[in-house]
């Protein structure tokens, strides 16, 4: 099973504030769909709140340290590797990490692959995508988007492969 990323970060490494993203790509969200749809996205407790019944046709998995908490549409499970034997006994080819910051930190040394949306604004957010070396990662794609009426922003999305030491 393949561990993929799949952030969207300014150019200040920003993933969000105030509990949720600081912009609207429509495009953005397409290409998230596409990729994502019928596999296992896993994210944290905080995403979790900003996805919950907005992403059908995937397998939710969300990380939680509380035993009580409970998600309608989605597994909760305790920890990081829990979520991957989860996804990994479903017979699941590529696992999408959708974020927050502390999930995307504990997925980057295992994963193989990175769909980086780099939004090209600074929105002042209060939560960051870890620090990584981009040289630990070989470009194979990337694709532009101009702002307008669909799009807050241009933004990039770069599909990334780790490269093999
Ligand atoms: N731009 C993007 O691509 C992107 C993607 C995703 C999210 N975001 C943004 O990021 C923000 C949310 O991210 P965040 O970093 O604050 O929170 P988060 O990672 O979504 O959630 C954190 C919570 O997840 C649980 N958790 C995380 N790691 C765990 C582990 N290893 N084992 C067990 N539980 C674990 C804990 O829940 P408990 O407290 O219940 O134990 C923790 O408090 C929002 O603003 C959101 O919009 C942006």
């Amino acid at each position: 099973m393949i561990i993929s990323l799949i952030a969207a970060v300014d150019e200040h490494g920003g993933i969000g504030r105030n509990g949720r993203m600081p912009w609207r790509l429509s495009d953005d969200l397409k290409h998230f769909r596409a990729l994502t749809l019928g596999h296992h996205v896993l994210m944290g407790r905080k995403t979790y709140a900003t996805v919950a019944g907005k992403l059908p046709g995937r397998k939710l998995l969300v990380l939680s340290h509380n035993p009580a908490f409970r998600a309608d549409d989605a597994l909760v499970l305790p920890t990081f590797e829990a979520a991957l034997a989860e996804a990994q006994a479903a017979g699941e080819d590529e696992l999408f990490v959708i974020g927050g910051a502390e999930v995307f930190a504990r997925a980057l040394p295992l994963a193989q692959r990175f769909y980086l949306t780099r939004v090209k604004t600074i929105a002042g957010c209060d939560v960051f995508f870890p620090e990584f070396d981009i040289h630990q990662w070989k470009l194979l794609s990337e694709q532009d988007f101009a702002a307008g009426d669909k799009n807050d922003h241009d933004f990039s999305i770069l599909k990334l492969e780790k490269q093999v030491a």
